[in-house]
């Protein structure tokens, strides 16, 4: 999603729908070895940390050739489990091509990869964030339902003037999302999380954020930043409770009703929140 960046044009050699061939063979030798050397930091440092849906849902990615996974053979394995493909775009698109695509079970992932020198940040979505983060939550069926549910909705925002609003829903759940499993046990599923080593801990174990449990009509009115990590995260119970509790709310008196209300500082905490954790941002201070 773009929200808020500057207008984006499409590149010539994409199509409508802003998708591109993936001309898998178009990728370097390095640019696979740098796939392979992030997939396999990442996996390690997961078990324990992710959410048990997402941790299976990394099988799909063991495809038959190391590398950058190939989208025909992804897409595959992925439509096979819940209707899914990935789709190849150059970058950001505007957020009514996102939406579409979400709406209809197709997830883009940017066409390029990171460098060797920039293995623990970058600004944009690529390869690697858009499927090692994205791709294994798609393989659950009731995350799969979320996202499509969310694509629709997303669409139906841009109606009633609300994207912003419904934005941070996605940047708290979807990208920066942490759930409570068995035994109280706190997990991370965002794909901005699960798909960087340094926030795949820091979000976890670190004293500095808030942790504060899911409410749908606080989350709407919570800011967010892009360029460090989260200084507060939300914790929802299930994924079947997200799915329940978003596809079956009417969004538009919500957003009538949000219009009403400020919007919230990221380190806000209420009277009202229910409080797992509340930070030190000592991380913040430090910086
Ligand atoms: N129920 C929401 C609406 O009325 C749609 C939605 C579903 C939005 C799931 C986000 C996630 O707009
Ligand atoms: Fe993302």
């Amino acid at each position: 999603m773009d929200t808020g960046s500057p207008q984006l044009t499409r590149p010539p050699e994409a199509a409508e729908d802003w998708t591109v061939p993936q001309d898998w063979d178009h990728f370097s030798r390095e640019e696979h070895a740098v796939w392979d050397l992030l997939f396999e930091r990442q996996s390690k440092q997961l078990p324990g940390r992710a959410a048990d849906e997402f941790v299976e849902g990394l099988n799909v990615l063991h495809l038959s050739q190391p590398g950058i996974p190939n989208f025909e053979e992804l897409s595959e394995k992925l439509t096979k489990a819940t209707g899914w493909s990935v789709v190849a775009v150059p970058g950001l698109v505007p957020d009514d091509v996102f939406f579409d695509h979400l709406a209809n079970r197709r997830f883009p992932a940017g066409n390029f990869i990171r460098r060797r020198d920039q293995l623990d940040y970058l600004q944009e979505p690529d390869v690697f964030h858009d499927v090692f983060g994205h791709v294994p939550l798609l393989a659950n069926p009731v995350f799969a339902d979320y996202m499509e549910a969310y694509g629709k909705g997303g669409l139906r925002s841009l109606e009633f003037g609300s994207i912003k609003k419904l934005a941070r829903l996605y940047w708290y759940t979807v990208e920066f999302g942490l759930i409570r499993q068995a035994g109280n046990d706190l997990r991370i599923y965002g794909a901005g999380i699960v798909s960087s080593h340094g926030e795949s801990v820091f979000s976890l174990d670190s004293p500095s954020p808030n942790r504060l449990g899911f409410d749908l009509e606080r989350v709407m009115r919570t800011e967010y930043r892009i360029d460090d990590y989260q200084q507060t995260y939300f914790v929802i119970d299930s994924f079947e409770k997200l799915l329940q509790e978003t596809q079956e709310a009417d969004f538009a008196p919500l957003y009538e009703r949000l219009q009403a209300q400020s919007d919230l500082p990221i380190t806000t905490v209420l009277e009202s929140d229910e409080v797992i954790t509340r930070g030190t941002q000592d991380y913040v201070r430090a910086a």
